[in-house]
């Protein structure tokens, strides 16, 4: 048999576009909260698919998923039972596969979430460790062990659940099983062989249908500590854990994204990998994406900086420093469904955490928003944009108890599990809820919308001068003209004090400069060149310009 002989290319042809995913901007679609279909309420894969063509129009190169799986929804997803099957709520397989389909058709890429820290309690797996009992071999899939005190009546250890109270829960014959989340969702036990090879088999299935990535969610805390040792009395973190601890970050998580790494290597297509991996710093962060493993981890470390001039530099310059060491692209991140908004978060008191339930000064926190997304598409990297943002959506922080649906909320007492906030369904046109988001008016939303939000939807900011969403597209659209503001480097400007400004440059590319007023006041400096964009009006006059308080604006020299 012959094998075909690919023609050599000639030499005057561009490289394939290859790297896309180091200067590529991602979207994160929700998908409960992104469309919703057939009317009941919650989103689904068929509106996704739907809105697809705003994404292209929008400007942004791929779209995670957030879990489509089938789930009893104990944490939206994220307790998946049938790894290989769509949640009847969001669809079924061949949706999911008519949306890569159209994806790719209109250039657009696909990754998908993948949940292996932990599985349901309804999977199949866990429902035969239940029946299996004591001591089985089904039971070693998973951390099921004997509790402390006489009569084993207490957790084997000190372990916190990242959802509050403890991360073990006690099953009817006396053993305890660990869950580093909700009870619903019990840790696999990535020491049984049959765990790698279960996930091997489920990549596969996904990279079969065509997607182009996955997001790993907890990529920190598949490996634990042998021994399961007691944490100690150190303060274990509640939101998802960036300390030192037993139970993540633990060195031997790297031999699975190693293995992992092999078989989407095995694909064409330059498919990728992003870590959902919470470390305690940058360095341990850039461990996940060496060449042989991981392609990007989101840049927590970034996500969690206020909006502050020295703040903001040291951040950019550590993450360049330690992603640059390992040959990865840097990322930068602002908003995921598991924070608070950007537009609330700046709208606070610096100081207040990512996770916070009061709205604070919501026009500076728009301004200020507006101005932290230009400045992050203006950095060197690949960069997550969380579907609403585009909007400038902030926060729902008023959101009654009884619809909130974060587990966290209900295991922490109501003080803790904000989560829903940032999930409330997405306005995309008229004048009553839930504003385009299902096919009628009047029609369900699982959570509400805020009455104001008709002000801002996507038909209220189309081709509105000024509007955040026009502000994203132009962004989005500059971004792609120039080629410095992809994989060039950068190079900090002096600057007034409270102002960033760097240079970008790619070889013979236009160079462009970006500058960040992160003050209330206005500052004046001289102008770097031709304005490209402005996140608020600006005045250019003799030389000079005036850079509006909170403001970043983009310019080409
Ligand atoms: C991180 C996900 O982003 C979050 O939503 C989820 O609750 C936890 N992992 C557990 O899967
Ligand atoms: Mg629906």
């Amino acid at each position: 048999m012959s094998l075909p002989v690919t023609p050599a290319a000639p030499e005057d042809e561009p490289a394939a576009a290859s790297d896309w995913w180091r200067h590529a901007v991602i979207y994160q679609v929700y998908p409960r909260s992104f469309a919703d279909s057939d009317g009941d309420g919650i989103g689904d894969l068929a509106g996704v698919r739907s809105r697809l063509p705003y994404l292209r129009d929008l400007g942004v190169d791929a779209v995670w998923l957030s879990p489509f799986y089938a789930s009893p929804q104990a944490d939206a997803g994220y307790d998946v039972s049938d790894y290989r099957r769509v949640d009847p709520m969001f669809g079924e397989l061949a949706d999911a596969a008519g949306l890569i389909e159209d994806a790719h058709a209109l250039g657009l890429r696909v990754i998908v979430d993948l949940v292996p820290n932990h599985c349901s309690d309804q999977h199949e797996w866990f429902q035969r460790a239940l029946l299996a009992g004591p001591g089985s071999t089904a039971r070693k899939r998973f951390h099921f062990q004997t509790g402390r005190g006489v009569a084993g009546e207490l957790p084997p250890n000190d372990w916190e659940s990242v959802f509050g109270g403890p991360a073990w829960t006690r099953v009817p014959d006396g053993e305890w099983y660990l869950h580093l989340f909700a009870p619903e969702q019990p840790d696999l036990n990535w020491d049984h062989p049959a765990v790698h090879d279960e996930f091997r088999s489920i990549l596969r299935f996904w990279l079969d249908l065509g997607v182009d990535g996955f997001r790993i969610d907890v990529a920190h805390g598949l490996v634990k500590a042998p021994g399961l040792p007691d944490v100690g009395g150190a303060d274990q973190l509640k939101l998802l854990g960036n300390l030192a601890t037993p139970y993540f970050d633990q060195d031997g998580v790297h031999e699975i994204y190693r293995d992992w790494r092999r078989v989407l290597d095995e694909y064409d297509g330059e498919r990728i990998f992003v870590a959902e991996a919470w470390t305690p710093t940058l360095q341990r962060a850039a461990q996940y994406v060496r060449s042989d493993e991981l392609h990007q981890a989101f840049n927590f470390s970034y996500l969690c900086t206020d909006w502050q001039v020295d703040a903001l530099r040291e951040i950019v310059d550590l993450t360049l420093a330690a992603m640059g060491e390992v040959g990865a692209p840097a990322t930068w991140v602002l908003s995921n469904h598991d924070v608070t908004r950007h537009a609330t978060r700046f709208a606070n008191p610096p100081g207040l955490g990512i996770q916070m339930v009061t709205p604070g000064d919501r026009e500076l926190g728009l301004r200020r928003a507006r101005a932290a997304t230009l400045l992050m598409l203006g950095l060197p990297g690949s960069a997550y944009v969380y579907q609403g943002e585009e909007l400038g959506l902030p926060d729902v922080t008023d959101l009654p108890d009884e619809v909130r649906a974060d587990p966290s909320f209900h295991r922490a007492d109501g003080q803790d599990g904000f989560r829903d906030g940032c999930r409330v369904p997405i306005p995309w046109s008229g004048s009553a809820a839930p504003y385009g988001f299902g096919p009628r008016d009047g029609g369900p939303s699982w959570l509400p919308q805020p009455d104001a939000w008709a002000e801002l939807s996507v038909e209220t900011q189309t081709g509105v001068e000024g509007s955040t969403l026009e502000l994203y597209r132009a962004a989005l659209a500059a971004r792609r003209a120039h080629t410095s503001l992809q994989g060039g480097d950068l190079a900090w400007l002096d600057a007034p004090a409270g102002v960033l400004a760097f240079r970008r440059t790619a070889g013979a590319a236009t160079p462009v400069v970006v500058t960040a007023n992160t003050t209330g006041e206005h500052v004046r400096m001289a102008v770097p060149g031709a304005l490209l964009l402005s996140s608020s009006p600006l005045e250019v006059a003799d030389g000079e310009a005036v850079l509006a308080p909170d403001t970043t604006a983009w310019w080409a020299v």
